[in-house]
């Protein structure tokens, strides 16, 4: 059985959150959230539905920042998909045991307050995967 659940976001790296934002609002009529700024990754983000799984938009907050290097290199563009699991500590746990490049190595508090952990690029094919536990509901 996969223990990637679904497909929990995509990610945009945007130079400008405010004026991407617009661009769904107006021409796709969607229901963003409120931008939301996570200091420690240095981004600002937006996420809003599209059906089961929802669009992320990314601003970097600085220039040094992971997602500010990311757009100065390649340019504004998709820039990470984020997958659903539903213990992310064992699914980390075992990566690492097979072998897997990760970025984070323990799950972190990410947008939305969500415990998420990064895979690194080169070690997935170029992209960067996410990977994200939802709380438990009840
Ligand atoms: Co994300």
């Amino acid at each position: 059985m996969s223990v990637l659940k679904k497909i929990y976001h995509l990610g945009y790296a945007v130079e400008d959150l405010d004026v991407a934002t617009r661009f769904y609002e107006t021409h796709f009529g969607v229901s963003p959230s409120e931008p939301e700024e996570v200091e420690e990754q240095g981004i600002r983000a937006v996420m809003f539905p599209v059906g089961e799984s929802m669009i992320e938009l990314v601003e970097p907050t600085r220039p040094d920042s992971p997602v500010g290097k990311f757009i100065e290199k390649r340019g504004q563009g998709f820039h990470h998909v984020a997958f659903q699991v539903e213990d992310l500590r064992a699914a980390l746990r075992d990566l690492k045991a097979d072998g897997v490049e990760l970025i984070d190595e323990e799950p972190r508090i990410g947008a939305g307050g969500y415990r998420m952990a990064f895979l690194h690029p080169q070690g997935a094919f170029g992209v960067l995967t996410e990977l994200v536990e939802l709380p438990k509901s009840g």
